[in-house]
């Protein structure tokens, strides 16, 4: 189970710090690792506050939400792996549908960015998801299929194990319209099929978090269900009560299914 932030374009860096800082103290126990995907520009603050929590990297990660494949060069705007990594980056979200439909991001260039994070043991959080109109016109496992084959084309059985999936539903982002857990139930277990078909037994060690309008209220009963291993949370992790509330629903379900 892993509990995932996404702050998007939220906070200043002494904003960061301080939500750092107060997370750690309300936590009573680390069993489920929490990843802080954050702006580029709190990434230093975010990693000189986690160093003096005390808690341990597995447990309280940090990354980015989103990087440029190339080493370096002249790509205005953009940030390397190595740029990340520098500042102790373990993360990194690959093909949030903020970066698909608010700037135009391809298959084929995330495709390009889960390959560059895989080789540079940055884990991608490779998102996939289909969008209203595609579910309701029956779309969703043609779209899912093409998201996963273009999105990880290239992608060795072995690296497949350094990435994480996420399944975020467009319509459920930022809309306060929750997947029911039959849903999300139902669509890990495609996705989780096609994985292990095209890469072997091994994938189905593969993390696969759910993502769209998850909150504390909700979310033990999206964790509970099988074949959902944890969240990725956008709104509802942007205060620490909330974030501590999520991390100790994604505890107890943990606890209940055994895994930790
Ligand atoms: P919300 O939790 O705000 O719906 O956002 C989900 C998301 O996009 C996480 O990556």
């Amino acid at each position: 189970m892993i509990l995932a932030a996404n702050w998007k374009m939220n906070k200043t860096a002494a904003e960061a710090a301080s939500f750092v800082q107060g997370y750690a103290g309300g936590l009573s126990e680390w069993v489920v690792p929490t990843v802080l995907l954050v702006p580029f520009t709190t990434i230093p603050a975010v990693a000189e506050a986690c160093s003096h929590t005390g808690i341990p990297k597995q447990r309280l990660a940090y990354g980015a939400q989103n990087f440029y494949y190339e080493a370096a060069g002249a790509f205005t705007g953009e940030v390397s792996a190595d740029q990340l990594l520098e500042f102790g980056c373990r993360h990194v979200i690959c093909g949030h549908s903020e970066r698909r439909h608010v700037f135009g991001e391809s298959d084929d260039l995330i495709g390009k960015k889960v390959r560059r994070a895989v080789d540079k043991d940055l884990v991608p959080i490779f998102c996939i998801g289909e969008t209203l109109p595609e579910r309701e016109s029956g779309q969703l496992e043609s779209v899912l299929t093409r998201q996963i084959e273009e999105g990880l084309s290239g992608v060795s059985a072995t690296n497949l194990s350094k990435v994480v999936m996420a399944y975020e539903p467009v319509w459920a982002i930022g809309t306060g319209v929750v997947a029911t857990p039959e849903q999300a139930e139902e669509a890990h277990a495609f996705v989780r099929k096609l994985l292990v078909s095209s890469f072997g037994a091994s994938a189905s060690r593969v993390p696969i978090l759910y993502g769209g309008s998850v909150n504390a209220e909700n979310a033990y009963t999206l964790m509970i269900r099988p074949g959902i291993d944890g969240a990725l949370v956008g709104g509802a992790s942007l205060k620490v009560e909330s974030l501590l509330a999520l991390h100790a629903a994604c505890v107890k379900a943990a606890k209940e299914k055994g895994e930790a």
